[in-house]
């Protein structure tokens, strides 16, 4: 049975190396795992005015996120927390009131940056709102990735074999846990 996995990538950068990072995983994903971007780059500032009226953009950002069978956000670290971008992206997905879509919904938080930390704290931060949208979590391994310039080409191509096998074991426990969660179908 094929895994659906939607990507979300918090940075809107042109030349992001979390974009990167997340290009480097469909290459590694297996045939049978389909990973698939959910943009956030389109979507408004998110205002309660909005909640009665819905922007089209923000309504494919939750069907997307409902389709797929788990969401993997790959983020870098401003300020040792989360990109606005990707925040405003979350409080999109959560409304309006009791209709959002990462209640249930196995997700997994990894991120890479040219700091020590690999983009830790921000991943903490992400970690404690998925809590809170009642989303389960990817718990082990921990995807904090330090980047250096050439360890992943523009089209996610991963030069060190330590670590694109480290990426893989990451993407098996994750589907691992999309499993877990799958609902049998019925009959
Ligand atoms: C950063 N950066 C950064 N890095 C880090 O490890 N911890 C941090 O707290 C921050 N804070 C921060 C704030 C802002 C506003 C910017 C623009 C950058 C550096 C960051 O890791 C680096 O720019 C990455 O290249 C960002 O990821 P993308 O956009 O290339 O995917």
């Amino acid at each position: 049975m094929t895994t659906t996995i939607g990507y979300i990538v918090g940075s809107i950068s042109s030349t992001s190396i979390n974009r990167r990072l997340a290009k480097a995983f469909e290459r590694l994903a297996p045939a049978d795992v389909v990973l698939t971007e959910i943009p956030i780059g389109d979507l408004p500032h998110y205002s309660p005015d909005l909640d009665a009226d819905f922007p089209q953009a923000a309504k494919e950002f939750k069907t997307a996120i409902e389709q797929a069978d788990g969401v993997l956000i790959v983020t870098p670290e401003y300020s040792r927390s989360i990109p606005g971008v990707l925040k405003n992206a979350l409080d999109w997905a959560v409304r309006p009131y009791g209709e959002g879509v990462f209640n249930g919904k196995p997700t997994a938080v990894t991120g890479t940056s040219p700091g020590g930390t690999g983009a830790a704290l921000a991943q903490q931060h992400l970690k404690t709102i998925l809590s809170h949208l009642n989303a389960p979590t990817l718990g082990q391994p921990e995807g904090f990735i330090q980047s250096t310039p050439d360890l992943f080409t523009e089209d996610g191509e991963v030069t060190d074999p330590q670590t694109a096998a480290f990426l893989r074991g990451y993407l098996d426990a994750f589907v691992a846990l999309v499993e877990r969660y799958r609902v049998p179908a019925a009959g």
